[in-house]
């Protein structure tokens, strides 16, 4: 794709990956794109880089616009090797540039290349770069999404560059929200940006909360949000609105059931208690794990109000996939939402026991005692499943209440 004009002197010079299905270990059915924005000023300023393997790409854009040996700053938003690791190929064509990052930036840029030939300025929030007719102001976002992460702001054109922050994993032609919605639907992008926070930024919904209510102390005018994923927005307001409801906690009132197995039975059950929930009135989603994305899974638990999690017992422990989905939402750090388990067993337990603690450790609201079965859910146990999903529904619509 060729540059796009943001604003008068400004351009998305990014490239767009059409292919990729695999962002490390999250599936991204749609796509991505990894964007990097061109000031031309006085002083011509590129705001990151791109992935080493879309670099040439970015520099034909750049290119196109200018020389990129009369690149005076390069700004470093993040150094995630999505948006940083093609950088040092900039470099080569703009020796004389000034870089700017963040301390932890620069630490961390000296891990990934040789920076003893680069010049580096550190800049922390509140700091300021006249580049002519503008100036970038710096903000720092540490843990969004790294510890040496910031954003920029051009004051000028209301403008926030804002890296990982407010992107969403969409490969399109368009490059802005409004074209993506008029071109595909809005359903799709609420999506993305769901499925994108879900799996990046979930556990830092409090930092999130914290930054916003700073740009806005700060008397930051936003115009407009160029992420450097996704499409850009030129309706703020809306990805504003977004982020603030699901770091407050936002969910649908629903339930998910999540649950692997190995002979069909932990299966039967989970079909028995979604049927239990759904005699309440409440919408319910099933999800096999073996079938499904694991981070398709954290977006609809995090979409859902309340989740159970459903596993065999393996000796004497969880079944692998569960293990491994209660390892990643472990590390996700989900908070307002109700949780239980349900799970078979053969000759020794230890699923739900073992889920219902990992979901106490979580600090999630747990629904228990969890349910369970020995080798096959028999007709009375299909009826407790079913009670089970019953009484869940209530306490997902009373805990939903809450907020
Ligand atoms: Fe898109 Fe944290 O990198």
């Amino acid at each position: 794709m060729r540059p796009e004009k943001l604003k008068e002197g400004v351009f998305w010079v990014g490239a767009v990956d059409w292919a990729i299905r695999d962002f490390h270990g999250y599936v991204t059915p749609r796509g991505s794109t990894y964007n990097n924005y061109l000031i031309l000023d006085r002083d011509v300023t590129l705001l990151d880089a791109v992935k080493y393997d879309f670099i040439d790409i970015s520099i034909r854009n750049i290119r196109s616009l200018v020389e990129p040996g009369l690149i005076k700053n390069i700004i470093v938003n993040h150094i995630e090797p999505d948006h940083a690791s093609g950088l040092a190929e900039i470099v080569r064509l703009a020796p004389e540039a000034t870089i700017y990052c963040t301390e932890k930036g620069r630490q961390g840029l000296a891990r990934f290349f040789d920076i003893s030939p680069w010049r580096i300025k550190t800049v922390k929030t509140g700091d300021t770069l006249n580049i002519g007719s503008r100036n970038l102001f710096f903000l720092e976002t540490p843990m969004l999404h790294w510890p040496d992460s910031m954003m920029t702001y051009i004051r000028e054109d209301k403008l926030l560059i804002s890296q990982d922050g407010f992107g969403q994993h969409i490969a399109s032609s368009q490059r802005f929200d409004d074209e993506f919605i008029a071109c595909a639907s809005e359903t799709e992008l609420d999506d993305a940006v769901w499925d994108y926070y879900a799996n990046i930024l979930m556990p830092f919904g409090s930092i999130i909360k914290q930054k916003i209510e700073e740009i806005g102390k700060l008397g930051l005018e936003i115009d407009m949000i160029a992420p450097d994923h996704g499409v850009i927005w030129r309706n703020p307001k809306k990805i504003i609105r977004m982020y603030l409801d699901m770091a407050g906690g936002k969910a649908e009132e629903r339930a998910v059931v999540i649950y692997d197995t190995m002979w069909q039975n932990t299966g039967k059950m989970a079909l028995h208690i979604a049927e239990g929930i759904r005699s309440e009135g409440l919408d319910v989603k099933v999800i096999k794990l073996r079938a499904t994305p694991l981070s398709v899974a954290i977006k609809e638990l995090w979409k859902a109000r309340g989740a159970l999690i459903g596993s065999p017992t393996l000796n004497n422990t969880l079944f692998p996939s569960v293990g491994e989905f209660l390892t990643y939402l472990k590390g996700l750090r989900p908070k307002y939402r109700i949780a239980g388990a349900f799970g078979t067993f053969g000759w020794a337990g230890g699923a739900v026991k073992e889920t219902t603690e990992a979901l106490k450790k979580m600090g999630l609201e747990v629904f228990e005692p969890g349910v369970d079965a020995h080798y096959r859910p028999s007709a009375e146990d299909a009826v407790r499943c079913m009670d089970f999903g019953r009484e869940f529904a209530k306490r997902v619509k009373e805990y939903h209440s809450k907020f």
